[in-house]
């Protein structure tokens, strides 16, 4: 090799060692071998050599791009694992650290009962309706058979709200979640099977009343459907809500507009202890009864061919009765140290009792 391409070649070992990035290293590489580089203007010059010269000195050219080329291949190579080893260790992690501790919320124990409420009536097959906190008092009231001046409207001590709406029917804040049966009826052709977690508003405040509760409906219409069905399908879900198999559950006569025969239900406990199950003593706990005909034909259904029952159940009261919550007024009082004393952890699924 002559001396001039000798000095090219230590030339470019030096500038490639001093490239520390892939932009340096290409700068090299159109130093020597771009159009303009040092190595093509020598190779270019060949054309004015004599013919022995050209053939020796563009062999030795020949060998030196080739050299010159696997250098800065070698030395791209070496770059590109420098950098990768550069971006692991700046991005590794210790995966044995413990997490950070974040502020996390905890669910509030009546949306807790609404999700078991869902999950047990879910695994029944029901399905899940909703309805308005603002009703026309037909749906609340006429539809189910509960007659304007009948004393039903003023034990709920309903609050209405003024005006009337298009239909020239008055406005009430719910006082049960019962319209939403009539909801259903109307919309959806038998059979039916839905259960309906709602807020509901009664003009009634104390320790153990407040304006605005919970309830949950039940709403099951079929062809041949018994009061059997319906005492099979409350003492099951009772049990599995309590997460007691052998809650004694006792089914009472009772009347409600809207149902033919009406029950109460009332589970067994110990009045001097609160504790569930045994005891001797009885708690009512929800209204039921097979569905009124008059309510029935109201909705647009045959009585003759469909028939079913119905349930309302209070979700605070069966709340406090589960997890042992004394006093009804803090449920809406968003005090923080109650919902962490009470309040569930999110992550952890609701549990599911035996039979479902
Ligand atoms: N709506 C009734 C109440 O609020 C409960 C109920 C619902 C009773 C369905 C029977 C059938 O008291």
């Amino acid at each position: 090799m002559t001396d001039d391409l000798q000095t090219l070649q230590s030339e470019t070992d030096a500038a490639l060692a001093a490239a520390a990035d892939p932009r340096a290293l290409d700068a090299v590489r159109v130093a020597v071998l771009g159009k303009s580089g040092r190595l093509t203007a020598l190779l270019k010059e060949l054309g004015r050599a004599s013919p022995e010269e050209r053939r020796e000195r563009g062999a030795a050219l020949n060998r030196l791009k080739d050299a010159l080329t696997a250098a800065i291949e070698a030395r791209r190579g070496e770059l590109d694992a420098a950098a990768l080893g550069a971006r692991l260790a700046a991005e590794r992690m210790d995966m044995t650290l413990p997490p950070r501790p974040r502020a996390q919320g905890l669910i509030h124990p009546i949306s807790r009962t609404m999700e078991e409420m869902a999950a047990i009536f879910g695994a029944m097959g029901f399905a899940i309706a909703e309805g308005p906190d603002i009703e026309d008092d037909w749906r609340n009231f006429g539809a189910l058979n509960i007659p304007a001046h009948h004393p039903a409207r003023q034990d709920m001590d309903t609050f209405y709200l003024p005006g009337i709406d298009a239909d020239g029917r008055s406005r009430v804040l719910r006082t049960h979640t019962s319209p939403v049966q009539v909801r259903t009826m109307l919309n959806q052709e038998p059979p039916i099977r839905v259960i309906v977690p709602g807020r509901t508003y009664r003009a009634d405040h104390d320790a153990t009343h407040s304006p605005m509760f919970h309830q949950v409906e039940g709403l099951v219409i079929d062809r041949a459907i018994t009061l059997g069905h319906l005492k099979g399908c409350l003492i099951d879900f009772l049990r599995a809500f309590f997460g007691i198999t052998t809650l004694p559950v006792r089914f009472r006569s009772s009347y409600f507009p809207f149902t033919e025969p009406s029950m109460e239900v009332d589970i067994g406990w110990n009045r001097k202890t609160g504790e569930l199950g045994g005891g001797g003593d009885w708690l009512e706990i929800l209204g039921s009864g097979m569905v009124h005909p008059k309510v029935l034909a109201n909705c647009g259904i045959d009585p003759r061919e469909w028939q079913g029952f119905a349930f309302g159940m209070g979700i605070e009261r069966v709340t406090m009765l589960k997890h042992g919550i004394p006093d009804l007024r803090p449920f809406y009082e968003s005090d923080i140290r109650w919902l962490r004393h009470y309040g569930f952890n999110p992550l952890a699924p609701a549990m599911l009792h035996e039979g479902v």
